[in-house]
């Protein structure tokens, strides 16, 4: 090829999706596969949420609002922030993409965990981001590390909390020194895409920093509890001058008119999400209990997912799996040898899986 491209893209490493359920029952003729692979809530949306879609579905031919109008004063109300310290991205990624977009020059470096979300580091070396990886301790954070690697050209530290592939948070108290004497011209970015299951007492509250700190972005998302993933909505909150530097870096139409209008009918529709979520952390305590009959180790996590040590190769237990029409994660990529993540699914489906892990060790 002749065009010449990015050489930060060609740097990039493209990332390599969980396989689509079309595509196993097509490549190995099964009629009936389950995917628990992308930390999706595997619960539809609420009969509300539904009705909103469809309603939203009839004025598809006009842009959307690119203010995000009531989003943003739902959000804002929820939150008690100001709705100029919100910022909307096409799902939370978006928000990654465009705090990179807002803030890295050639040379500047990002500090983050590895294995982490893979969206920080392939976004960071899009942007031009010189990635500075500090090895997890187990699979947590090792954050007296990832301060120690910052230094003047740090831009930008991502802390995913709970992170993924871990599922693993890092505590009110780890963060509170690590923030000591944390340098205030590096941005702290908080991705809390999965905040909403974890329910424990020393998990931070990183709203409360923003009243003292500009340096700090705190990502969520309505992908995950909320489950609309397929959407893509989510949203940042920070100071208003940050967030004003990131609305300049972003596409106006970047939420489309369905999603903001699910976005709001979710919010309102809290019932439904506290008995979705209630299932599924029963369902994660339950599939834990079973591995646990089963003597195979796991890591649980606070997310809607665990990680499963085995006994043997993860990517021939993959495989297995896969020929059994159940989709998981193979984390051998990640450097987690012998680890599959496996998303919490519906109480069928993870009967499935458990079955299908059984025979298969
Ligand atoms: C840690 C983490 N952050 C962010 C996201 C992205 O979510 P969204 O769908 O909002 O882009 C994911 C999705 O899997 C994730 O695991």
């Amino acid at each position: 090829m002749k065009i010449r491209a990015n050489k930060n893209i060609l740097k990039v490493k493209p990332y390599v999706p969980g396989k689509p359920i079309s595509e196993v029952k097509r490549e190995f003729g099964l009629k009936h596969v389950i995917k628990l692979a992308s930390n999706e809530n595997p619960f539809p949306p609420s009969p509300k949420v539904l009705k909103a879609i469809a309603k939203a579905a009839t004025e598809v031919n006009r842009y959307p609002d690119a203010g995000c109008f009531e989003l943003r004063q739902a959000i804002s109300r929820t939150l008690k922030v100001k709705p100029e310290q919100l910022v909307f991205g096409c799902g939370s990624d978006e928000v990654i993409v465009l705090a990179l977009r807002a803030f890295i020059e050639p040379g500047d470096e990002v500090v983050l965990a590895k294995p982490s979300f893979l969206v920080y580091s392939i976004a960071s070396a899009a942007a031009g981001a010189m990635l500075v990886e500090v090895p997890l301790q187990g699979l947590r954070y090792d954050l007296a590390a990832m301060k120690k690697a910052v230094n003047g050209r740090t831009k930008i530290v991502f802390i995913g909390n709970p992170d993924n592939p871990s599922g693993q948070y890092v505590t009110k108290k780890e963060i509170a020194e690590f923030l000591k004497d944390f340098p205030e011209d590096v941005l702290v970015f908080f991705d809390e895409a999965y905040f909403e299951f974890v329910d424990a007492k020393d998990y931070p509250d990183t709203l409360a920093l923003l009243k003292t700190r500009k340096n700090v972005i705190v990502a969520r998302t309505f992908s995950k509890i909320y489950g609309l993933a397929g959407l893509r909505v989510g949203y940042g909150i920070m100071d208003a001058e940050v967030a004003d530097l990131l609305n300049r870096a972003r596409e106006p139409f970047n939420v489309t008119s369905v999603a903001q209008d699910a976005a709001v009918a979710a919010l309102k529709d809290q019932p439904y999400y506290a008995k979705v979520r209630k299932i599924l952390v029963r369902e994660r305590d339950e599939m834990c209990a079973a591995l646990q009959k089963m003597g195979v180790a796991y890591s649980k996590g606070a997310t809607n997912f665990i990680q499963v040590c085995l006994p043997r190769s993860s990517q021939e237990v993959t495989l297995a799996l896969i020929k059994k029409g159940v989709i998981v994660r193979d984390m051998s990529a990640w450097g987690l040898a012998n680890y599959i993540r496996v998303t919490i699914g519906a109480p069928a489906e993870n009967k499935k899986f458990l079955k299908a892990l059984r025979s298969i060790l």
